[in-house]
């Protein structure tokens, strides 16, 4: 396929670098996206150094006048008018909280569904409808463990990738038979810099060391190790060759365990 093209949201660092990193290497034109355009530049600059093609788009998936930006930034350098051929949505945040604290927690769930859930809805509803034209497409949302199950203190995250779980399961319905594929990623606790601001968190808290912090979220995952951003990017990247519909794919440390999918009904009209 000549002219692939990935977007990636949270494409700066993390889960989300790592699979702009496969993209480069497999020869697509990547476009990362995020808030950060220093960490987006240093990714751009490395692929581009490895002989890829990248660009970097501003995104603040918080603003919806950024996303609209971002949206035709994305178009625009993509030139030729064809669609993405895919989308990976990587952009999350993760802010522990007890469920009942103060005001400030209010907000906070107003923001992990603001990013989580409709940051990922917002730029599959810009870019789906040309895939569905064009009668291809990928989309991978990074979901998370807690998008399957509940942690405490996270109600808000978790709550935020139940939904986006939930969004991914719907959608892949509607799109069967579109030649347009939907599907989710959930990694339990992933070696990235979302899981060092939680050591940091956990090392404030409760004055454990950070080898202490980082080795206590490693046994929460059923292989007892931290699972790479590389081995999730290899799980987006199976879903993004391969032609699934609606799968929903859990990523343990021990396993990657296929909860359900492909879908393969047409929808009823
Ligand atoms: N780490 C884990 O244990 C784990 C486990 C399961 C699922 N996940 C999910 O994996 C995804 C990637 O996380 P990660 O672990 O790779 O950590 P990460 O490096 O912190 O990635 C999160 C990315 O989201 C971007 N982002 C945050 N707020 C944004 C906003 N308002 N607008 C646009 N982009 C925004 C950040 O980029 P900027 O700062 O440049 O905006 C960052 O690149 C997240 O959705 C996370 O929930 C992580």
């Amino acid at each position: 396929m000549a002219g692939r093209k990935l977007l990636i949201s949270g494409g700066g660092g993390g889960i989300g670098a790592a699979c702009a990193r496969r993209a480069a290497r497999e020869g697509w034109f990547v476009l990362v996206a995020g808030r950060n355009r220093g960490r987006l530049d240093l990714i751009v600059g490395e692929l581009v150094a490895l002989g890829g093609r990248a660009t970097a788009i501003d995104l603040d998936l918080e603003d919806p006048a950024s996303v609209r930006g971002a949206i035709e930034a994305a178009s625009r350098a993509c030139g030729d008018g064809e669609p993405l051929t895919a989308l990976v949505n990587a952009a999350g945040i993760a802010i522990s909280a007890p469920f009942l604290a103060d005001d400030s927690t209010a907000r906070l769930f107003d923001r992990h569904m603001e990013v989580n859930f409709h940051g990922a809805r917002r730029l599959i509803e810009a870019f789906a409808p040309a895939m569905k034209a064009k009668g291809h497409g990928r989309i991978v949302n990074v979901a998370s463990s807690a998008g399957l199950r509940g942690y405490g203190y996270t109600a808000a995250y978790c709550a935020s990738k139940h939904a986006l779980v939930g969004y991914t399961r719907a959608v892949a319905q509607e799109l069967s038979g579109s030649g347009v594929s939907i599907a989710a990623v959930c990694p339990h606790f992933v070696d990235s810099p979302l899981t060092d601001a939680s050591v940091r968190r956990i090392v404030e808290k409760t004055k454990q060391s950070e080898a202490e912090a980082r080795a206590f979220l490693a046994q929460q995952n059923p292989g007892g190790r931290l699972i790479t951003c590389d081995e999730v990017s290899d799980a987006i990247w199976s879903l993004i060759e391969g032609d699934e519909n609606g799968s929903v794919l859990e990523l343990d440390g021990a396993r990657r365990v296929r909860l359900e999918g492909p879908v393969t009904r047409r929808p009823k009209t």
